[in-house]
């Protein structure tokens, strides 16, 4: 047992980051349009150690001002901080839940399982709360959100940038049950009190916060030669969100940063490129192709086939192409598949 636990704490070693008070402010305090959300209800932070987490401090220091009923949170025994600090400790290890009613009102109690957030007695807390708030395991992001919308509950977590492309995840997006939230914190604490820098970050929501109903201003006109055609997908490349063309209704390919303005009353998500998920949405597989590196180095790849495909007249500057006999590609980020709704 003890080998598992020491195994899978340190598979958890990139999990071990803890978010800044003034993040969770920021993204809380700094948009009223949250509040409301949480007047009367129970919030259960099911990633934090009330001892370390700053998501505990924030909902204590917050709770009258916020109105809440109750903040639960619970440690997770196994995390690596704790095997650091007390490996050879199992009682100092133990997981226990924290429970706030009010300000003097505070009931530290042990758990029976390790406070693993799918472990029995965390999901009993799951189903008794009605919005979780936290930063969980990048590495279990899949199966923490799933997690969560089975249950049917209200969240407001941290997570991935890049989780728009987890198989598993962008149904929830398509389909309108999960969205960004206003903030995409930059900085973490490491165990050691470092700082770690994180680029890829944001806050995922399904609380219903004013952005999600604010309209993209939409300017510029479509011609064909300013938005060409994909080669292997009927839609459109637009290289920046800012000049979607407010008069074409067709499948346009936009960056992954639409997802910060996205409002479904304007437009649906049909797809995304250069994922799996999208594979089937291609129009066209290519054979082998030749791969000009920027540094001029040629080599024979299939990588066209990953993501949309652009032809060019000339070989870029400064940019890997492609040739298929006579003609040149290049190959975009990643896009989203959208088209307007009205
Ligand atoms: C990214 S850290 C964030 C910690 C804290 N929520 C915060 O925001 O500062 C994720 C935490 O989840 C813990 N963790 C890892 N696996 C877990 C699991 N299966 N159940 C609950 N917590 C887990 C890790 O030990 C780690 O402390």
């Amino acid at each position: 047992m003890a080998i598992k636990s020491l195994d899978s704490a340190k598979k958890n070693k990139n999990d071990e980051f803890y978010t800044r008070f003034d993040d969770i402010s920021e993204e809380i305090l700094g948009h009223k349009d949250y509040q409301e959300h949480f007047k009367g209800k129970v919030i259960y932070c099911n990633c934090d150690d009330p001892a370390e987490s700053a998501f505990a401090d924030f909902f204590k220091l917050n709770f009258e001002y916020l109105g809440l009923k109750k903040l639960i949170c619970t440690r997770y025994a196994h995390s690596k901080l704790l095997w650091d600090l007390y490996g050879k400790d199992p009682v100092k290890r133990e997981g226990y839940k924290l429970e706030i009613t009010g300000r003097n009102n505070c009931k530290k109690t042990n758990i029976n399982g390790n406070g693993d957030f799918r472990s029995k007695e965390s999901l009993e807390l799951l189903k008794g709360a009605d919005i979780v708030c936290t930063n969980p395991p990048f590495s279990l992001f899949r199966e923490y959100v799933t997690q969560l919308i089975e249950q049917k509950k209200k969240f407001l977590i941290i997570g991935p940038v890049n989780a728009i492309t987890y198989k598993e995840f962008f149904p929830f997006i398509a389909d309108n049950k999960v969205w960004g939230g206003y903030g995409h914190p930059k900085k973490f604490i490491m165990p050691d009190g470092g700082i770690k820098s994180l680029g890829n970050v944001q806050w995922w929501t399904n609380l219903l916060i004013n952005k999600r109903t604010e309209r993209i201003e939409l300017v510029d006109k479509y011609t064909p030669d300013r938005y060409p055609k994909f080669d292997n997908y009927d839609a459109i490349n637009i290289d920046n969100v800012k000049h979607i063309p407010c008069d074409y209704f067709e499948t346009m390919g936009v960056p992954i940063s639409f997802l910060d303005k996205y409002n479904p009353e304007q437009f649906e998500i049909v797809g995304i490129t250069k994922t799996p998920i999208g594979s089937h949405l291609r129009t066209k597989i290519y054979n082998k192709q030749e791969q000009i590196s920027k540094d001029g180095k040629h080599s024979y790849v299939t990588k066209l086939n990953d993501g949309p495909a652009l032809c060019v007249e000339e070989p870029p500057k400064n940019k890997t192409y492609y040739r298929i006999k006579d003609k040149l590609y290049i190959s975009p980020y990643a896009r989203l598949l959208i088209r307007r709704k009205k």
